[in-house]
């Protein structure tokens, strides 16, 4: 669906309820899941994959720092937005100000999740590392993957729209 929307053109509102609905959600729905897998995974591994302490600690902070940034977004940044659509008047000063804060955001998840992908395997483990791993590193990649669009809508469209 979201490919055939032009963001560029779209309503801002439209854009804020997308991203919150179809990306923050995913997120809130997969970071329990991962972390349960990891720790799950650390349990079993750790002894035979070092790395994993790295990696278990890395992916819980990112995910501390991560929940806490969709919830300023959603309780302070997009509803601004939102409102500033509909009332002309309304300042995006304060949204506006803390853009370089944001982008620093994306970018350390992004690095957070790179750094981890190289911690486990490329996200590719060996077959005797069993399913629980296997399922975690599946997981992983698709928020790695999901986080790059989301991260675009933002930082090339939404981001550039207020500025
Ligand atoms: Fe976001
Ligand atoms: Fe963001």
């Amino acid at each position: 669906m979201s490919k055939e929307i032009d963001w560029q053109a779209a309503s801002l509102t439209d854009l804020t309820n997308h991203i919150s609905n179809v990306h923050h959600a995913l997120l809130y729905r997969k970071l329990p899941l991962i972390s349960a897998l990891l720790n799950e995974s650390f349990r079993e591994l750790w002894m035979k994959h070092p790395s994993m302490v790295k990696a278990h600690q890395l992916y819980h902070e990112m995910q501390a720092n991560l929940l806490q940034h969709l919830m300023v977004e959603e309780t302070a940044g997009f509803p601004l937005i939102q409102a500033s659509e509909k009332d002309k008047t309304i300042s995006l000063d304060r949204f506006t100000s803390t853009l370089g804060d944001h982008e620093k955001a994306h970018a350390n998840v992004l690095a957070a999740l790179a750094e981890i992908r190289g911690l486990l395997w490329d996200f590719s483990p060996p077959a005797e590392f069993g399913a629980t791993i296997a399922h975690c590193v599946k997981e992983l990649d698709a928020i790695e993957k999901d986080l790059k669009t989301h991260i675009h809508l933002e930082n090339d469209i939404l981001f550039k729209r207020v500025a």
